[in-house]
């Protein structure tokens, strides 16, 4: 599969610095942690990330775990790095995780120097890497110090396997120990990833404040409230969508009522924007500048494309996201 020119691939995006430090990041990145596993249709996975990187999505986000079955969202990622897009390695930004259980017995999750080390390991070999660009700690270790999770993350900068370090989960508590830690051992922490949408506005009650002072980049995941944000839901669970899966993430009785009616509000601010509700969601996290990248997942090209549509417009007026905050806390 032939990608685009380079030029026609890199014009269309304006590119956001990462907090505070080198590295520039698409506005939308593309996550796999959903519909790019053993269980998914390969050529879909293909054509997804094919029309992400000719739009100019550099970045490509995975975790040790993200699959079913865990681990083959890397071996599909791999297997693409391997073929199509063999070549274009210096054009991508590749991050992976681990934090979460990936192997049986104490040495297959949380936060330990043991566990995430080998975990790199492992997701180095499933992708045919050398180095990945972001190595992450996914969630905190309550039961591990700080000091050997980020020792962890020190080691493999030095061992050449990750370029940058980043956390994911972290309260900004945590967050502001970890970059100290991370300063002293000479390191800039690049990147935090919480869970931020419409929905889900905890980074607000300080970790966005936090980053801000840090001048630490954010990339909010689920962004759609997996699916949630779009006009999908308003008044029916299709078959084919995440709710109704038996691998997805997302559970049927989450979409009660009530929140369908706050749904279909939205979809009307949406429409009255011109934008599809998905659109909305996206252009609402890219509205604030401390938003570096919104993360997106997608089971089809053509929820790209939509999502892709939001780059249109990420200017709301105070009218509108009053409008929103009161259909939200309705
Ligand atoms: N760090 C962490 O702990 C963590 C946790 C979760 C996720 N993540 C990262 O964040 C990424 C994104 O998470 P997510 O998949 O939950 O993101 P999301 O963007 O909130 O949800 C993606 C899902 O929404 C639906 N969708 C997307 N665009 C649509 C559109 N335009 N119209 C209608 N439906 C649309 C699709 O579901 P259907 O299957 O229903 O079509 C798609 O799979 C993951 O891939 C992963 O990289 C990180």
């Amino acid at each position: 599969m032939a990608y685009l020119p380079v030029e026609n691939r890199y014009e269309k995006l304006g590119y956001r610095r990462c907090g505070q430090s080198g590295l520039l990041l698409p506005p939308l990145s593309l996550g796999l942690w959903h519909n790019f596993g053993s269980v998914d249709v390969y050529e879909n996975a293909r054509a997804m990330i094919h029309t992400a990187f000719d739009a100019g999505i550099t970045h490509f986000d995975l975790a040790n775990n993200y699959g079913p079955e865990p681990g083959s969202a890397e071996e599909t990622f791999g297997k693409l790095l391997a073929t199509d897009l063999r070549g274009y390695r210096d054009e991508l930004v590749i991050s992976t995780k681990a934090g979460y259980r990936m192997w049986p017995g104490p040495y297959g999750e949380w936060g330990s120097r043991k566990y995430l080390l080998a975990s790199l390991d492992a997701s180095l070999k499933r992708m045919g890497l050398e180095y990945v660009d972001i190595f992450y700690s996914h969630r905190l270790d309550p039961d591990t110090p700080l000091e050997e999770t980020m020792g962890a993350l020190d080691q493999a900068i030095r061992q050449g396997k990750a370029i940058y370090a980043g956390v994911s989960n972290y309260p900004p508590k945590e967050t502001k120990h970890a970059y100290t830690i991370l300063e002293q051992m000479g390191h800039r922490l690049l990147i935090h990833q919480p869970k931020y949408s419409m929905l889900v506005r905890t980074p607000e009650e300080g970790l966005l404040d936090t980053l801000e002072e840090l001048g630490v980049g954010c990339i909010p995941f689920s962004p759609l409230a997996q699916g949630l944000l779009t006009d999908k839901y308003l008044d029916r669970i299709p078959d084919d969508s995440r709710a109704a899966k038996p691998t997805g993430f997302l559970q049927r009785d989450q979409i009660t009522p009530g929140l369908q009616k706050k749904l279909r509000s939205l979809n009307e601010v949406a429409k009255a924007r011109g934008q599809s509700l998905a659109q909305m969601a996206v252009a609402w996290l890219l509205r604030e500048p401390r938003v570096t990248t919104v993360l997106i997942g997608a089971s089809s090209v053509r929820q790209i494309e939509d999502n892709l549509g939001a780059l249109k417009d990420t200017f709301f007026t105070s009218e509108e996201l009053t409008k929103i905050d009161k259909i939200l806390a309705g």
